[in-house]
C-alpha cells in the first residue's frame, strides 16, 4: 500500500479558508454520498462555502467510484477541465478522493500533475490535516490503510428529513468480480453507543428518517467485542436494530446493503417486531443460477435466496423486495442468462438494479478467459431492463387505491403544487394538495395519502388527512 506521500509538515498551521469557495461532485453509492456529506461538513467548518457553480469554485473535490469502468471515463474528462482551467487559476484546489482514488493512487498524479490531493475512503474524516498540507505547497497521496477514527465533525447533509448513518465500513467477503473490499478495505463496525449518539443529535435537528449503512451490512459487529450468556456475538445488526429503536422523534428506520449469505431469521423478525424498521429490504441476488453464483463467489444458492424471501414475505407480506443483478458475468450461457429472468419474474422484485459485468482491477473475474463479448452484454441487458421494469410496473398495482403514509421530503421539482416523498416501502409519491394549503408545511410530516395512479417508478396521490 503506498504511504501519504508529502514532505513532512514541521507544524500544523491555522490556515484560513474564509471566501473561499467549494464544489463536491460525487460519482457512486450512498456510502460515497454521506462520505461527500461529511467532506463538505469539514470544508465549511473550516470557512468554506458552497459555490454556485462548478467553473469558478477554489477547490473542487471529486468523489469517486470504480464500481465498472464507465464510471471511471467520466471522472477523468472531468478532471481534464478543472486541469486546464487550473493553468490560468493557480489558487484552485483539485481533489480526487474515493474509490477510485484508492485504487489508482500516485499514479492519478501521473496522469493528471494538477491535482493537488488524492485520497482514499479511509482518510475521509482527516480532510482538514491533508488541506493544511496541501496549503503548505505539498502534492498529497493519502491512500494507506487507516483505523477509521469517530468522526469529531458534523457533516453537511443533503437532506435535511432523511439522513444517512455509516455503522461498518469496508468489506471482508471476496466476491470475484468486486473492486470493493480492495479500495474500501477491511471491515470496521463503529461502537453501538457512537451510532446511537449520532442518531440521537440527527434526532434533535428533526431528521426523521434514518438510513444505516454498510456494504455488507449484516457483517455489522463481527469485529466487536461481546459474547452473550448464550454465546452468540452481541453486536449484531439486529441487536443494534433494538438498541437504535427508542430514538425519539426518528419515525423510520432504514438499512443496506443485505448480503443474503447472513441474512437471519432474528433479523427478520426484528424488522417485523420494530415499528420504525421499514418494510423493504434491499438483498442484491446476482444471479439466478447456482452455478454463476459458484463462480461469483457469493456463498448462497438461489434456494437460500428464495427462502430468505419467503420468510420475509410470511410475516411482511407487502414488503417491498428490491435487489442487483449482474448480466453475462463470464461463462454466463444463454439459459444461465434466462434463469436469472426467471427468478425475477418468480419473486416479482420491486425493482432491480442491473448491470452488464465489466472486468475490474485486482479482481479474479476480470482475467478469466470467458468474457462475455460487448454485443451480447448489452442485448442481455436490455432484455433484463424490460423485464424488471414490467415487474415493477406490476408490483406497483397493488398501492392503487390504498390510503399510504407517505413522509414529505420536498416539492415536486416539476410540479409545484405536488408534494414529494416516499412510502415506508421506499417508492417514490408525489402528493396532490389542496390548493389552500401551503406545500413548505408539509415537510417533514407524515401524511396519509390515497394513491391514484401507478407507474413502473412512482405513484401519485391526494392527501387524505
Ligand atoms: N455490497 C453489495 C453491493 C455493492 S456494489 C452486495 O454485496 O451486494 C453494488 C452493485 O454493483 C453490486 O450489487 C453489483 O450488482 C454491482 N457490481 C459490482 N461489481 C460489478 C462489476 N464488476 N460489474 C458489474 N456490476 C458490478
Ligand atoms: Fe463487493 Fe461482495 Fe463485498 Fe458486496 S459483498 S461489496 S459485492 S465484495
Ligand atoms: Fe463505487 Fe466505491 Fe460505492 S466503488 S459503488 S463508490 S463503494
Amino acid at each position: 500500500m503506498p504511504e501519504t506521500k508529502c514532505k513532512p509538515t514541521a507544524k500544523s498551521q491555522i490556515i484560513s479558508f474564509t471566501k473561499r469557495s467549494y464544489w463536491i461532485t460525487t460519482f457512486g453509492c450512498q456510502m460515497n454520498k454521506a462520505d461527500s456529506e461529511r467532506m463538505a461538513g469539514i470544508l465549511e467548518k473550516l470557512g468554506y462555502s458552497r459555490a454556485n457553480d462548478e467553473f469558478e469554485a477554489d477547490l473542487v473535490l471529486y468523489n469517486t467510484c470504480t464500481i465498472r469502468d464507465n464510471a471511471e471515463h467520466k471522472v477523468y474528462s472531468y478532471l481534464g477541465k478543472q486541469a486546464k482551467r487550473k493553468q490560468n487559476f493557480p489558487r484552485l484546489k483539485l481533489i480526487i478522493s474515493g474509490c477510485l482514488a484508492q485504487q489508482e493512487g500516485e499514479s492519478l498524479l501521473r496522469r493528471v500533475p494538477e491535482l493537488d490531493l488524492v485520497m482514499g475512503p479511509q482518510h475521509v474524516n482527516n480532510l482538514q490535516n491533508l488541506l493544511e498540507k496541501v496549503e503548505l505547497g505539498n502534492q498529497v497521496v493519502a491512500t494507506e490503510e487507516k483505523y477509521i477514527s469517530e468522526d469529531i465533525t458534523s457533516a453537511r447533509r443533503e437532506s435535511s428529513i432523511c439522513g444517512w448513518v455509516n455503522i461498518i465500513y469496508g468489506c471482508n467477503e471476496r466476491c470475484s468480480y468486486c473492486v470493493v473490499p480492495s479500495v474500501r478495505g477491511k471491515e470496521q463496525s463503529r461502537y453501538p453507543d457512537s451510532i446511537k449518539k449520532e442518531i440521537a443529535s440527527l434526532a434533535e435537528r428533526h431528521y426523521k428518517e434514518i438510513t444505516l449503512l454498510g456494504q455488507n451490512i449484516d457483517a455489522y459487529g463481527r469485529d466487536l467485542p461481546g459474547i452473550t450468556k448464550e454465546g452468540r456475538k452481541k453486536n449484531t445488526l439486529t441487536d443494534l436494530l433494538y438498541y437504535i429503536h427508542d430514538v425519539h422523534d426518528i419515525r423510520r428506520i432504514r438499512f443496506a446493503t443485505s448480503h443474503p449469505r447472513y441474512f437471519s431469521k432474528r433479523l427478520i423478525k426484528a424488522c417485523f417486531e420494530l415499528e420504525k424498521v421499514c418494510e423493504h429490504f434491499h438483498i442484491p441476488f446476482q444471479s439466478g443460477n447456482n452455478k454463476i453464483l459458484k463462480s461469483m463467489a457469493r456463498g448462497y444458492t438461489i434456494e437460500k435466496y428464495k427462502s430468505i424471501i419467503e420468510n420475509i414475505r410470511d410475516l411482511m407480506p407487502n414488503a417491498s423486495i428490491t435487489a442487483d443483478a449482474i448480466v453475462a458475468f463470464p461463462g454466463e450461457t444463454e439459459e444461465q442468462f434466462r434463469d436469472t429472468l426467471s427468478l425475477i419474474n418468480e419473486i416479482e422484485f420491486d425493482l432491480v438494479n442491473t448491470a452488464a459485468y465489466s472486468p475490474r482491477p485486482n479482481t479474479p473475474a476480470a482475467i478469466w478467459k470467458n468474457q462475455i463479448p460487448e454485443s451480447i452484454k448489452k442485448a442481455r441487458l436490455q432484455e433484463i431492463n424490460e423485464v424488471v421494469e414490467e415487474n415493477s410496473r406490476r408490483r406497483n398495482l397493488r398501492y392503487l387505491n390504498t390510503t399510504e403514509n407517505i413522509l414529505i421530503e420536498g416539492i415536486n421539482p416539476k410540479e409545484s403544487s405536488q408534494l414529494m416523498g416516499r412510502t415506508r416501502s421506499n417508492r417514490l409519491t408525489f402528493v396532490q394538495i389542496s390548493k389552500d394549503s401551503s406545500p413548505t408545511e408539509f415537510i417533514g410530516k407524515e401524511v396519509n395519502t390515497k394513491i391514484k395512479e401507478v407507474r413502473s417508478f412512482s405513484l401519485t396521490g391526494e392527501i387524505c388527512n
